[in-house]
């Protein structure tokens, strides 16, 4: 399971630093990847602070070209030489704000492979295409147009951008369906398989909820995961419910 903090453009050295001392006292569970996306900037500051611990560390972008005149951007391998493991792409901020195409993505992915960091692409519905009822052939289109030509190993979080800062979800049947669905997509492509993770107003009310959905591989958080309180609730959520189904099994 991978449990992962957007921090997208929030916090500082200090509240990073005081953040890291917390969540250092937590019982690292080994069937947890626990992953934190910092700004980029503090990439390296984060990295010498969880050194020693099981966080891991990803970008939460990368460009498609290795280096060049392209100001204002990271290459995949620079990420990649400060220890990053994972890289976020097409997060739906991005494809809004800086117009990310699918082609593009596709290409960060391929970029981000050949750094060998594991992509995260992000796909999701707005408002008007889940209630005009076509959400499922938006995906599938965005999942087609933007999977990388060859990947070992590859994540997909499905966050619908109705979700995403409102703290609405969809229902646990929508989204086992759709992860489902993903899935299904990925695997008629490629023989393969892959993980999806749910993103989208994940808090420590609804964590088991989503977990439990099924064909859940993870959570991508954003706000939640700004407070450390609430991050490590939902943190020890996850390990009391990976217990659970142990136990059950
Ligand atoms: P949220 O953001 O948890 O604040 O809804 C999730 C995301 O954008 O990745």
């Amino acid at each position: 399971m991978l449990i992962a903090a957007n921090w997208k453009m929030n916090l500082d050295k200090y509240s990073i630093m005081s953040y890291i001392k917390q969540l250092e006292t937590c019982n690292f569970s080994n069937d947890i990847k626990l992953c934190i996306f910092p700004p980029v900037i503090y990439i390296n500051f984060l990295y010498e602070l969880i050194k020693n611990t099981p966080i891991l560390i990803g970008g939460q972008n990368c460009h498609y070209q290795p280096f060049g005149a392209f100001t204002g951007e990271v290459s995949a391998i620079s990420l990649k030489e400060f220890d990053c493991k994972y890289v976020i792409l097409g997060h739906s901020e991005r494809r809004t704000y800086n117009k990310e195409t699918n082609q593009n993505i596709k290409k960060c992915a391929e970029s981000g492979i050949k750094a060998k960091l594991k992509p995260i692409i992000c796909v999701g519905e707005n408002i008007n295409i889940r209630e005009n009822g076509t959400a499922k052939n938006f995906i599938k289109k965005q999942i087609v147009e933007s999977l990388p030509e060859k990947f070992d190993e590859l994540t997909i979080a499905y966050e619908p951008i109705w979700s995403i800062g409102t703290g609405k979800i969809p229902e646990k049947a929508e989204i086992n369906e759709m992860h489902k669905y993903i899935k299904e997509i990925v695997s008629s492509k490629t023989n393969k398989n892959i993980n999806v993770i749910y993103g989208g107003s994940v808090n420590e009310t609804n964590i088991k909820d989503i977990l439990s959905a099924g064909n859940v591989d993870g959570v991508l958080v954003g706000g939640s995961s700004l407070k450390i309180k609430e991050f490590l609730a939902i943190y020890s959520s996850a390990v009391m419910y990976l217990k659970y189904i142990k136990v059950k099994d």
